[in-house]
């Protein structure tokens, strides 16, 4: 199962402090990551590829996968519809995972949080499943996710309580106000692995990038 219990795998990610530190503990879980969250029932991507077609039209390209992972996404948006989207996560052993799917057209082993080498407008939409979380990325990863989608262009994105009420909620608020995105929909909050221990929620958000 997904936890520190058995494999050091999400629960040690929450507690990581550093980004190199996520990554080893990504690389490490990568051989066993997709059969654990299938086990724990893990909803996240589900929840996303539903947002993220009700809202973006079928064909709709490019799509980033930031924080894509073992590419759990990657494989619906290709049969769902979606022919052009590129993969980006911190974890290299998480990526060659989602490269042997052979479903992304690019792959990018790149941090969020900081400054993301793609002009402004790229992407069409963006989806991140699971990322906004504990110990991984927080709200300074998500004003490049805007820059990087074009206007009109949607993010679909899970954001765990916690990082919520620690000013997220604020953030999406404020953005509002200045008029930068338009929260196109929120989820009731729902708890991401029913067969897991950690019952904090999370929440999907579908954000249309004005
Ligand atoms: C819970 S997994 C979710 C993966 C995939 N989206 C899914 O739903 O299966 C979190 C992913 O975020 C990645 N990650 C964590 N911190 C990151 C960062 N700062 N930049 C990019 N990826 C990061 C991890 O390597 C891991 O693959």
């Amino acid at each position: 199962m997904a936890d520190d219990k058995d494999h050091g795998g999400l629960g040690a990610a929450y507690a990581a402090k550093r980004p190199e530190d996520v990554a080893a503990i990504y690389d490490n879980w990568s051989e066993t990551y997709d059969a654990d969250m299938s086990a724990a029932g893990y909803r996240h991507p589900t929840i996303c590829l539903a947002l993220l077609a009700r809202h973006l039209p079928r064909g709709a390209a490019p799509l980033l996968d930031a924080g894509a992972g073992t590419g759990l996404i990657g494989e619906w948006l290709a049969i769902t519809g979606y022919p052009m989207v590129e993969a980006l996560d911190i974890s290299q052993g998480m990526l060659a995972k989602a490269a042997a799917k052979r479903v992304y057209s690019a792959l990018h082993c790149l941090a969020l949080g900081g400054q993301l080498p793609f002009a402004d407008g790229a992407y069409a939409g963006i989806v991140s499943a699971g990322v906004f979380t504990s110990g991984h990325v927080g709200v300074e990863g998500l004003d490049e996710l805007i820059r990087i989608c074009r206007p009109g262009g949607v993010i679909v994105l899970t954001v765990k309580n916690t990082l919520w009420e620690a000013g997220f909620a604020a953030r999406i608020a404020a953005l509002e106000v200045q008029g930068r995105v338009v929260r196109a929909e929120e989820t009731a909050p729902y708890v991401s692995m029913p067969g897991e221990a950690d019952t904090v929620p999370s929440r999907g958000l579908v954000l249309r990038v004005a």
